[in-house]
């Protein structure tokens, strides 16, 4: 039927144009991560706005030291899981180590992202502004993710926050206005000081989604394993086990959506 996509019934799926709306009106966006069908399906059902196939995966899932080792159909994999059940959050599916070294890799790699696995919006880390104009000016959706680079671990030497020296602060903030204006639709901003990233969030018109990032992002975002405390090794600081004071998943994902839209999280406690 012609132009049946103007008429189409299907459940609307968020896009970049709501939560850039959610952030002009003020409003808290809402990210988990998921790496599978029936979260995804639990988390969508919290009315949770955004989902993170992370390479997180790595480590949560395959029980990796690092994410380094996920390869591009472990993502595929994860991501067409995951878009199989969700109905409404935008899903957006992150490009694994040395995926994107080149803007020919980065484009091959995102459109199976997309293709097979059925997401919206990729992410790549670090301020790689010539491959995220390139993704860009192939109709591919780009989430930033600066602060700490999980894929850059064996050069940062540990997970540390990023951003405490005046010198260091100044290049982020530099390099989120570059990756806004290379045309990312989002900036994901892992591990640095609460006010740094409210400097960035202020700054950019885009949506600035947090981990370790504090109180002032426009969104906030955890690794759904931490946050229902079924995480092996040290919860990091940043998270709360929100299964902790009730008694089923459901509830402690309607609990993570009501504090961040409340802003009762994250506090000092969970924020650097
Ligand atoms: O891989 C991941 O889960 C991430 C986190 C920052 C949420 O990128």
């Amino acid at each position: 039927m012609p132009h049946s996509y103007l008429t189409s019934s299907l459940p609307k799926s968020l896009t970049h144009l709501d939560l850039l709306a959610m952030k002009q009106r003020g409003e808290k966006i809402t990210c988990l991560t998921a790496y599978d069908a029936s979260f995804s399906a639990l988390i969508d059902a919290a009315n949770i706005e955004v989902i993170l196939v992370g390479d997180s995966l790595g480590m949560v899932i395959q029980g990796n030291p690092t994410t380094l080792p996920v390869k591009i159909d472990d993502m595929i994999y994860h991501t067409r899981c995951v878009t199989k059940t969700c109905k409404r959050a935008l899903v957006i599916a992150d490009l694994p180590f040395m995926t994107y070294a080149t803007p020919e890799s980065a484009a091959q790699n995102a459109a199976a992202l997309i293709q097979t696995g059925g997401a919206q919006m990729v992410k790549l880390e670090g301020a790689k502004i010539d491959i995220i104009q390139f993704l860009v000016a192939q109709s591919i959706s780009v989430c930033g993710h600066l602060g700490l680079l999980p894929q850059s671990i064996h050069q940062l030497g540990g997970y540390k926050v990023q951003g405490k020296l005046a010198e260091v602060a100044e290049k982020l903030l530099m390099d989120a206005v570059a990756v806004q204006k290379a045309g990312a639709a989002i900036l994901l901003l892992e591990c640095v000081p609460a006010d740094l990233a409210r400097q960035i969030t202020e700054q950019l018109t885009i949506p600035v989604i947090g981990i370790g990032a504090g109180k002032f992002c426009d969104a906030q975002v955890l690794v759904v394993y931490d946050m229902l405390g079924i995480s092996t090794g040290k919860r990091p600081r940043f998270s709360k086990n929100f299964l902790a004071d009730t008694n089923s998943i459901e509830s402690a994902l309607k609990n993570y959506a009501n504090a961040v839209k409340t802003g009762e999280f994250p506090t000092t406690e969970h924020s650097f």
